[in-house]
C-alpha cells in the first residue's frame, strides 16, 4: 500500500544531522513533491538531551534510547549522522534486521564494513544509500552505480579531502607555511582539533575504498590502498612545482590496469592545465575516465552541513520512491569481483626531487649516471641557487617503475657530492 508519509529515525543531530533537518523544512514541498510522500522526522537519537540545537525542534522528538528509533515499526528509514565504527554499526545491523532501509554519511564505516553491511541488507530484502560518504553535497555513489554504469572504468584521480586541499591551496596562493595554513584551517573549521585522519590520507583513503569499489566492481581494503599525507610538503615545493608548471595536489588514485589495480592517496604535482589543478580551498573534485564517456569531472564542496545534508535528502527521496514504487537503487555492489591490487614499487610515477649537493663540477654527471644506471630518464633539471657552497637541485623524471627510481635514488643518497634529499614526489605527467 502506497505510504503518504514516510517516517524517518535520526540518528544523530551535528553538523549533518541538523543540515538535514533544515533541508527539510526549507524544501519541504519541493522534497515531497520528489518524493511522493512526506518526509517526517520522528525521532533523533543524541547523547545530551540538553544541549543547545542549531535547528528548532520538538525536545519531545529528542531520545537518547536508540530502541525509540530502531524497534519502533512506524519507522521506515533510519539515517545514521553519528560517525564512527562502533555504536554506528550496532544501529544500521539492527535497523536492517526490524527491516528498515538505511541512509548513511559515514566514510569510515562504508570503507571498512561497507560489504558486510550491504549483503546484511540484502539478506533482509533492504538496502543502504550512502551519497553523503564521499565528497559531502557532490554526486558521486549515484553516478559510478547509474549513469556511468555502461562504462568500463579506466582510471579515477580525485581531491577528495577538503582540509588538504585548504593547506595546500593557502601555501600556493597565500606563500603560507604548512603550519600556518593548517592553524588558520582550523580557525575556520575546515579541519578538526585533531587532523591527523585528514593529513596523513586517511580519510581520502577510506573514500577512495568506496569509489574504487563502485567504479572497479570489486571489494577494496584499506590495506590495500598505498598512502602518503601531506605532512612533508614544504613551502618551496608548492613554489618550485609552480615554477615548473604544476600544482601541488593531494590526490586519491584508482586505476584499472593489465596487471591489476592501482589504488593509492598520495601527494603529487599536477599539471597546471589540469581541471583538478584549478580545484581549490575546501572544494573536492573526482576525474573520472570511462572507456564510453570519456573524460569526466565531478565539483563542489566535500563537506558542510547542507551540502552534506543535500545528499542524504536524495537519499531519501529515493527510499520513498522505493518504499512506494520499487524503484529499487541497486544492489551492484554486492556482486564483486576478485582483483588483484598491484604493490606501490611496481607501479609506474614519473618523480619531483629535490636535493642539496656539493657546489661543484661533476654533481649533474653523477646524478645522471646514477638515473641511466637504473633506466630512469629525466624531464626537467634545474640548479636553483648556491648558498654557502651549497647548491639546491630540482629535478623531475619521466614516468618509471616506483622500484628503478628507488634504486637511483639510493645511489644517489650514498654519493658524497649529495648533502640531502629535501623531497620526494610524485608527478602526474602532462
Ligand atoms: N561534517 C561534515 O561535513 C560531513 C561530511 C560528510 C560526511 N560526514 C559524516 O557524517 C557523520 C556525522 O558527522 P557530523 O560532522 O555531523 O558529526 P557531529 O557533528 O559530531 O555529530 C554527531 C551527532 O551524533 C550524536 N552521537 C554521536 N555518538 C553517539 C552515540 N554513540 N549515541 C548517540 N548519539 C551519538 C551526537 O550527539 P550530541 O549532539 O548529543 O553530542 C551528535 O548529535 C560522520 O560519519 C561523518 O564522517 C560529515
Amino acid at each position: 500500500m502506497r505510504k503518504e508519509i514516510i517516517k524517518v529515525g535520526l540518528l544523530g543531530m551535528g553538523t549533518v544531522g541538523s543540515g538535514v533537518l533544515k533541508i527539510l523544512e526549507m524544501n519541504r514541498e519541493q522534497v515531497k513533491n520528489r518524493a511522493g510522500a512526506a518526509i517526517e522526522v520522528k525521532k533523533i537519537l543524541v547523547r545530551d538531551l540538553h544541549k543547545k540545537r542549531p535547528v528548532n525542534i520538538d525536545r519531545q522528538q529528542l531520545t537518547t534510547d536508540p530502541r525509540d528509533i530502531l524497534h519502533d515499526p512506524e519507522i521506515d528509514v533510519v539515517v545514521e549522522v553519528i560517525g564512527g565504527t562502533g555504536d554506528s554499526r550496532r544501529y544500521i545491523e539492527e535497523a536492517l534486521r526490524h527491516k528498515k532501509f538505511v541512509v548513511t554519511a559515514n566514510k569510515d564505516l562504508m570503507a571498512t564494513a561497507g560489504t558486510d553491511l550491504l549483503l546484511l541488507a540484502r539478506e533482509h530484502n533492504r538496502n543502504i544509500y550512502y551519497e553523503a560518504s564521499v565528497g559531502g553535497g557532490i554526486p558521486l555513489i549515484r553516478p559510478l552505480k547509474h549513469s556511468l554504469g555502461a562504462n568500463r572504468i579506466i582510471r579515477l584521480l580525485g581531491i577528495i579531502n577538503g582540509t588538504t586541499n585548504y593547506i595546500l591551496t593557502k601555501m600556493s596562493m597565500e606563500k603560507m607555511e604548512f603550519e600556518t595554513a593548517l592553524a588558520e584551517a582550523q580557525a575556520r573549521g575546515f579541519a578538526e582539533q585533531d587532523p591527523s585522519s585528514d593529513l596523513e590520507g586517511k580519510d581520502a583513503a577510506y573514500k577512495l575504498c568506496i569509489l574504487a569499489m563502485l567504479a572497479f566492481n570489486c571489494h577494496v581494503r584499506f590495506e590495500d590502498i598505498y598512502v602518503q599525507g601531506i605532512s612533508g610538503i614544504s613551502k618551496r615545493d608548492v613554489f618550485y612545482a609552480g615554477e615548473l608548471g604544476f600544482a601541488i595536489k593531494l590526490l586519491a588514485i584508482g586505476e584499472e590496469m593489465e596487471k591489476g589495480l592501482a589504488l593509492k592517496v598520495h601527494p603529487a604535482l599536477i599539471p597546471l592545465d589540469h581541471p583538478l589543478a584549478s580545484v581549490y580551498y575546501e572544494n573536492n573534485a573526482l576525474f573520472v575516465v570511462g572507456n564510453a564517456v570519456g573524460e569526466t569531472m565531478f565539483y563542489g564542496l566535500g563537506a558542510g552541513a547542507l551540502p552534506t545534508g543535500s545528499s542524504v535528502v536524495a537519499d531519501l527521496i529515493d527510499v520513498a520512491r522505493n518504499i512506494n514504487h520499487q524503484v529499487e537503487n541497486g544492489v551492484m555492489e554486492t556482486d564483486f569481483q576478485a582483483k588483484s591490487v598491484v604493490p606501490i614499487d611496481e607501479l609506474p610515477s614519473a618523480f619531483y626531487l629535490r636535493l642539496q649537493a656539493v657546489d661543484q663540477p661533476g654533481v649533474f654527471a653523477r646524478l645522471a649516471t646514477a638515473f641511466g644506471d637504473a633506466r630512469v630518464s629525466l624531464d626537467m633539471i634545474l640548479q636553483k641557487r648556491s648558498v654557502g657552497g651549497m647548491a639546491e637541485i630540482v629535478l623531475v623524471t619521466h614516468a618509471v617503475e616506483e622500484k628503478s627510481f628507488n634504486l637511483a635514488l639510493e645511489t644517489i643518497k650514498s654519493s658524497p657530492v649529495i648533502k640531502k634529499i629535501n623531497s620526494v614526489l610524485r608527478v602526474i605527467e602532462k
